[in-house]
């Protein structure tokens, strides 16, 4: 094996000693059983951590991650994961986090090809699509980031409009889905303010979040992009 592989096994003795000594039967409480409270879906991107960022141990935070934290309504992967969190583990709340810097956003704001990941990334640029109005009348910089932030609230409505969060609440389970974007640059979350924890709630929230980036043309009375996601059927509950 070699030395940098052996390194990390080493490290590892060491947390591992450390973490016992710091709290005697931590490793064979968690053995028994993982409670966490929380879900964590987000981006593959190694410089986001989820229980680092947070400040919690291991059993306290589920975690599901892949490339620029897509929430796919027919991913079996995501979906496997979000169900076993609710109905399972019983977590109380599913947060959705992307990250400023990320790659998987860039390449789908700019059309770069960067291989199979082009399929998956379909789904971010149908996100710079749908909203290309709010996107396209600022510098390029920022449409990143506010398309960053987009795809999570979009994403944070894939994870309510689940068959797994519509049954939750269904039957009177508590459970909110949140809306996070991670700064590379400062080592900070903030919160989109698109929280869903109940089916009634999902347009409006979904539409109040969106509001939020002004278009080009915003004088222009009806906002037609936010009426056609509730016309085309986004929520159950939509009016
Ligand atoms: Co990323």
């Amino acid at each position: 094996m070699s030395q940098e592989l052996r390194d990390l096994l080493s490290n590892n003795r060491r947390w591992a000693a450390a973490t016992e000594a710091r709290e005697p039967g931590f490793f064979t409480r968690l053995a028994q059983q993982q409670s966490p409270r929380y879900m964590w879906i987000g981006c593959a991107d190694s410089r986001v951590p989820a229980n680092e960022i947070t400040g919690l141990d291991p059993g306290e935070v589920f975690v599901h991650r892949n490339v620029a934290n897509v929430v796919v309504h027919s991913d079996l992967n995501a979906l496997s994961t979000i169900q076993f969190a609710v109905e399972h583990l019983k977590v109380r709340h599913i947060m959705v986090v992307g990250h400023y810097g990320c790659a998987g956003v860039r390449a789908a704001m700019r059309g770069i090809r960067v291989g199979l990941a082009d399929n998956w990334l379909r789904h971010v640029q149908d996100v710079r699509l749908r909203h290309r109005k709010r996107l396209e009348h600022l510098p390029p910089a920022e449409q990143e980031d506010v398309l960053c932030e987009m795809n999570v609230i979009e994403q944070v409505g894939n994870v309510a409009l689940s068959t797994v969060l519509q049954d939750a609440w269904a039957r009177g389970q508590p459970v909110a889905v949140h809306g996070w974007v991670y700064g590379l640059r400062d080592g900070l979350l903030k919160d989109l303010d698109v929280t869903m924890d109940r089916p009634e709630t999902v347009v409006d929230r979904f539409a109040a979040a969106l509001k939020r980036y002004p278009r080009a043309d915003a004088a222009g009375g009806r906002d037609a992009e936010v009426l056609d996601a509730a016309d085309t059927g986004f929520g159950p509950g939509a009016p």
